[in-house]
């Protein structure tokens, strides 16, 4: 590495999710020592503003997860150095030559220039900046990455087009999309606890799994993004990708090495194993206000941003299913949902009921049916991560009485760590070419096959989302919805937990 330079070029610089997420992560890579000794960061967008301005900007944005106040407060400075700022427009090559030449003031002398673009961008301009980008400021003399975010599009033939105007400029080698759940500490931990173990994966199917519910909601609205939301919707912002990518990982085979293309090909297969998405299985919601204790709560339509009359769903829940030898028949359920009652993100797994249980008097004298005492195994990808088994215990004593316990790995009484946020993880794979967490094109066109048809029938149709209050636990038809398929939604259940 001490013959090569890197230059992050944020592009996009002044944006939210560059200044929430990109700059804090390739600050604690940094603070890490993850990065290449010859690092810089560009920022580029098109407001003037000068590298001490820009410096200022950032630097009120750098939180030191890694390390203590004072080793942190030296790197914060070094840091700051290696931030420059270039203005410039996103579709005047000239611009990005202007970049490109400063740049190479940093990248003097070392054999080896790679860059990484990141395009911090709405994706109307994706295009246009990926082809100023590798026409007008593409490495010389190393490799030039560029990593680019969702929304890839809106259905399957405007992902089609984005992807076929892309190519013009990036080969599929240079991309990186990201999915960030993709670099989540738990769902990184997903296919180590399943292959990893002996005592996952014999179970890890129809033979002995019931139902899967992948859960993601969140405790406030779309208050300030209303704008950009009312365009895509729930379906769209989380369950086609986040989501959808969780079950691809963890419903597929067992990939042939780690390596990402053998880890991509089984993803794809299982995206394409399922059945089609109809509106039956399909519920959708939207919030509405409420009066709290001395705070009122904006509904959906309350926000100014938002289309009066809008029908965009901010909450949905679908079943979906996998029809091949491992998984056929057992519903995947997934939900997503703004403006609920908490901010969670898990995977349940709800196993069969035991054939012939010796002990099914005893659960029900108890007061437990047998839905609440079903062994379950839960993933909490956020926050407070953890996984647990919930099992059926004597409760220790004279006498038989059974109880509902967990065995219990949460993370923060296990590990005396601070998790790493998943931006720098996928950073720094980008920086290591390590693609198994990033996603693949086919990856992306089976997710919009799944939900392009049934996308258009929601908007076609006109279809009327259920009104849920601000707070509460989403529409009840997210419980018809499961009810039909025998189950209870594990949030519910254990709403204490
Ligand atoms: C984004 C969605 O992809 O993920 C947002 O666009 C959502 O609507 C966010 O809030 C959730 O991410 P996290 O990491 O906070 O769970």
């Amino acid at each position: 590495w001490t013959q090569e330079t890197l230059s992050v070029v944020v592009v996009g610089a002044s944006g939210d999710l560059a200044r929430k997420k990109i700059y804090p992560a390739l600050f604690a890579l940094y603070v890490e020592d993850m990065l290449p000794e010859n690092f810089s960061v560009y920022g580029y967008a098109r407001s003037k503003m000068s590298d001490e301005e820009f410096r200022d900007y950032i630097g009120g944005s750098l939180t030191c997860r890694v390390t203590d106040e004072d080793s942190c407060g030296d790197k914060y400075d070094t840091f700051l150095e290696r931030c420059y700022y270039q203005p410039g427009q996103y579709s005047d090559e000239s611009d990005f030559k202007a970049l490109s030449e400063r740049m190479t003031g940093t990248e003097k002398d070392r054999k080896k220039a790679n860059r990484i673009f990141y395009l911090s961008i709405p994706p109307s301009i994706f295009t246009a900046v990926a082809g100023c980008a590798s026409k007008a400021a593409s490495s010389p003399s190393g490799w030039t990455r560029v990593i680019v975010e969702k929304p890839f599009g809106k259905d399957s033939e405007s992902f089609a087009q984005l992807e076929r105007e892309l190519s013009n400029f990036l080969t599929e080698d240079q991309m990186y999309r990201i999915d960030h759940y993709l670099g989540k500490e738990l769902i990184e931990n997903l296919t180590v606890l399943r292959f990893a173990n002996l005592v996952f994966e014999p179970l890890w199917s129809r033979n002995y799994i019931r139902n899967v519910q992948v859960i993601f909601s969140e405790d406030f609205g779309t208050e300030g993004r209303g704008g950009y939301f009312d365009q895509y919707g729930i379906i769209r912002d989380v369950i086609q990708n986040h989501l959808l990518q969780i079950v691809s990982l963890f419903a597929m085979e067992a990939p042939v090495s780690l390596d990402a293309e053998h880890i991509r090909n089984e993803k794809v297969k299982v995206l394409h194993c399922m059945k089609q998405l109809t509106l039956d299985d399909v519920v959708v919601g939207q919030y509405r206000g409420r009066q709290g204790k001395g705070h009122s709560y904006p509904g959906y339509l309350d926000d100014d941003t938002v289309p009066p009359g809008s029908l965009c769903p901010t909450f949905a829940a679908v079943a979906l299913f996998i029809n091949n030898a491992r998984w056929d028949g057992v519903p995947f359920l997934l939900k997503a949902g703004k403006a609920l009652a908490n901010r969670r993100t898990e995977i349940r797994v709800q196993f069969r009921n035991v054939p012939g249980n010796l002990f099914s008097d005893r659960l029900s004298l108890n007061g437990m049916d047998l839905d609440r005492s079903t062994n379950e195994l839960v993933m909490r990808i956020q926050p407070n991560e953890a996984i647990y088994l919930k099992i059926n215990n004597k409760i220790p004593g004279l006498g038989m009485k059974l109880d509902t316990t967990k065995l219990d790995l949460t993370y923060k009484q296990r590990y005396n760590v601070h998790l790493p946020d998943a931006y720098e993880r996928l950073i720094l794979d980008v920086v290591n070419g390590d693609k198994r967490l990033f996603i693949r094109n086919d990856e992306l066109d089976a997710a919009w096959a799944l939900f392009t048809p049934i996308l258009k029938e929601i908007e076609s149709k006109k279809v009327q989302p259920e009104l849920y209050p601000y707070g509460s636990r989403g529409p009840v038809g997210s419980h018809y919805l499961a009810s039909k398929y025998g189950v209870r939604w594990g949030d519910i259940l254990s709403a204490d937990e």
